[in-house]
């Protein structure tokens, strides 16, 4: 286990911001993760962990202890009939993780195919897409407390799991370290088809009873028909959250903008935030390094050189913009650090 020194952080996040780490350790086993641990309480530094990088903006240098969480491992643990359980490492690559599981005939994970970032990190936000979230398959997680260094395991119940949300952006926030998460999955598929474009793309391929694997293809040549690819241009995903507000201000909204998309939840209606964005004007512009993508306007963008304080400046020009039209703010998805 090597302790780098002042070392840049760029090619670590998905938005490529050239920021330091005063000192960066990857990590690839529990006792490595208590070791770093005990070595930024010895330091008295502060820890960030770090998965894939991909929900995170870099404002500043981190005048810490980066730890880059590699722990891999995918165990069966218990199986069933027609179901199973896998334990795996928090350091596991999501889509790896999927594309292992549709070899294995799995069942679960395919409408959340392509999704950057690790296994540990997919919890913290309950990760979802077409018509599916991390919820949906997650059976526990074991967790390090991060000042007692004891591991812990957390049941659905106690992540209080919620629309790109859970307890460890909360009221946990900082404490634990997810090391691995246990899934439940199906050994006899259970489509999720009702997100319309899947079931589009799968009619335009000539498929009527479709495998995981076409269903997992339908996905990806959703996503990269409108999600840059990070290794092309920076990006963390949607920048910011859909909002849900109520049904009266959706019906008074709905009044002036007839194609306003919305959909009911118990809390009201949830809006789309990229018609929003586009709405008001921001789609396809760019400000300087930065700028907000032209086929999804809920995708800032850095074409290379911008820095954390671009995208955070661009992103409340974007939220005072929409909140004058609108009358709705938009509250951020991506950790700003
Ligand atoms: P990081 O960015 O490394 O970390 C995110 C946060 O979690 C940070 O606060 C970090 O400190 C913390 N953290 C990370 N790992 C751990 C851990 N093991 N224990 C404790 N804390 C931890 N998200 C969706 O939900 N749906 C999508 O469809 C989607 N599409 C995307 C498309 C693109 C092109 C991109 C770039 C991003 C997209 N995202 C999407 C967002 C992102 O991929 C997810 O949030 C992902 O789970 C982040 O994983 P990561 O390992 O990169 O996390
Ligand atoms: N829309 C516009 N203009 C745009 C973008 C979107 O009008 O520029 C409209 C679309 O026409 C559509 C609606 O907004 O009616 C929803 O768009 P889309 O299907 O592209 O999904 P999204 O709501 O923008 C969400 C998630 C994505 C996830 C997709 C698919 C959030 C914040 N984002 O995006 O997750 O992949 O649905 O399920 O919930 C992420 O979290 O990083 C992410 C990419």
């Amino acid at each position: 286990m090597k302790i780098h020194e002042n070392i840049s952080l760029k090619p670590f996040t998905t938005f490529g911001i050239d920021k330091k780490a005063k000192f960066f350790v990857r990590v690839g086993s529990m006792i490595e993760l208590k070791s770093a641990f005990l070595v930024a309480k010895e330091k008295r530094i502060p820890v960030l962990i770090l998965g894939g990088g991909s929900n995170i903006l870099l404002t500043q240098d981190v005048e810490g202890l980066v730890i880059k969480l590699e722990i891999k491992g995918i165990q069966v643990v218990k199986e069933e009939a027609h179901h199973l359980w896998i334990e795996v490492g928090a350091g596991e690559v999501w889509h790896d993780l999927v594309l292992h599981c549709i070899d294995k005939d799995w069942a679960g994970l395919e409408n959340l195919s392509l999704i950057p970032g690790t296994v540990g990190a997919s919890p913290m936000q309950n990760i979802g897409a077409y018509g599916v979230e991390l919820k949906d398959v997650f059976h526990s997680l074991q967790a390090m407390n991060r000042e007692t260094l004891e591991v812990h395991s957390f049941d659905p119940e106690a992540c209080q799991f919620g629309y790109r949300e859970s307890i460890f952006k909360q009221t946990l926030k900082n404490q634990y370290v997810i090391t691995s998460v246990t899934f439940h999955l199906s050994k006899a598929p259970e489509f999720h088809l009702e997100y319309g474009a899947i079931k589009e793309v799968l009619q335009a391929n000539g498929i009527q009873h479709p495998s995981l694997r076409e269903v997992s293809e339908a996905v990806i040549q959703i996503r990269q028909s409108k999600l840059p690819d990070p290794k092309e241009i920076g990006n963390a995903g949607s920048f910011f959250k859909n909002p849900t507000i109520s049904s009266n201000q959706f019906e008074e909204l709905r009044a002036l903008h007839p194609t306003l998309p919305g959909y009911s939840n118990p809390e009201g209606v949830k809006v789309a935030a990229g018609w929003l964005i586009e709405q008001a004007g921001w789609k396809g512009k760019r400000i300087g390094h930065v700028g907000v993508h032209a086929k999804q306007a809920l995708v800032l963008v850095n074409y290379g050189e911008g820095s954390g304080e671009d995208i955070k400046q661009l992103s409340q020009q974007i939220q005072t913009s929409v909140f004058d039209k609108f009358g709705i703010q938009l509250q951020p998805e991506v950790n700003f650090i």
